[in-house]
């Protein structure tokens, strides 16, 4: 089993819709996937409450039950979704037990450099793994989003390959209470692909 946590010190860099998209394509390869969501917040618990997804959800705050999921049986991924900020024990405690993190960012300098400051006083300190995923990227600036991927290493800090981009079919399959991988209007099927090509990603490396 698998445990893998999304985060980011910000708010509104695509956690939820991340952690969502990876276990409607994990669900899809005969794999058993369950997704806890750690927010207070609790939205990623609202949309799949609605989406009726093939894997199990959970909404749990509780930091000491949240610290025993290791003990959970009969699952190949655990993936969860935290709160943003990172000043929240949640977001240390799910971190320490997992095999990987995933830290969605958009590429503005803004975003960047919160990200950087998460990395430096959470994620490094946690002894994690982890992989940085540039999401909501412009595809008009899709060369911007490619330069920050190598300044992002250069500083020996790693990066996904593939870029999440904007597309407002993640907006649009919200409201319509589907997951990306289900919904079938405008931009649907490339917004689902960008997930399907990180997960991909995500797969190899977590073989490696
Ligand atoms: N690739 C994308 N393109 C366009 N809109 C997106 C994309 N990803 C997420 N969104 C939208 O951006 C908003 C924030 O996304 P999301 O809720 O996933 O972020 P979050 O990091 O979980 O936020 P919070 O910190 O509040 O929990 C949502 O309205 C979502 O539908
Ligand atoms: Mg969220």
């Amino acid at each position: 089993m698998q445990i893998i946590t999304i985060a980011s010190g910000k708010g509104g860099s695509c956690k939820t819709t991340t952690v969502l998209s990876f276990a409607a394509f994990l669900s899809k390869r005969k794999t058993k996937v369950l997704v806890i969501d750690t927010d207070p917040q609790g939205s990623l618990s609202w949309i799949s409450d609605r989406a009726s997804p093939k894997f199990d959800v959970a909404h749990e705050t509780d930091q000491n039950v949240i610290s025993k999921l290791r003990k959970i049986g009969g699952y190949d991924y655990i993936l969860c979704d935290t709160p943003p900020g990172l000043d929240n024990e949640t977001l240390s405690v799910a971190l320490k037990l997992s095999d990987f993190a995933v830290l969605p960012s958009p590429p503005s300098p803004l975003d960047i450099r919160e990200l950087t400051k998460t990395i430096g006083q959470v994620v490094v300190p946690s002894g994690t793994t982890y992989r940085v995923l540039l999401s909501r990227v412009d595809s008009r600036r899709i060369n911007e989003a490619l330069e920050i991927q190598s300044q992002l290493m250069d500083k020996d800090i790693p990066v996904f390959n593939a870029v999440v981009r904007y597309l407002v079919a993640h907006e649009r399959a919200i409201v319509e209470g589907k997951l990306i991988t289900e919904y079938k209007g405008p931009g649907g099927k490339e917004a689902a692909n960008d997930y399907r090509k990180v997960v991909d990603e995500l797969i190899r490396e977590l073989k490696g």
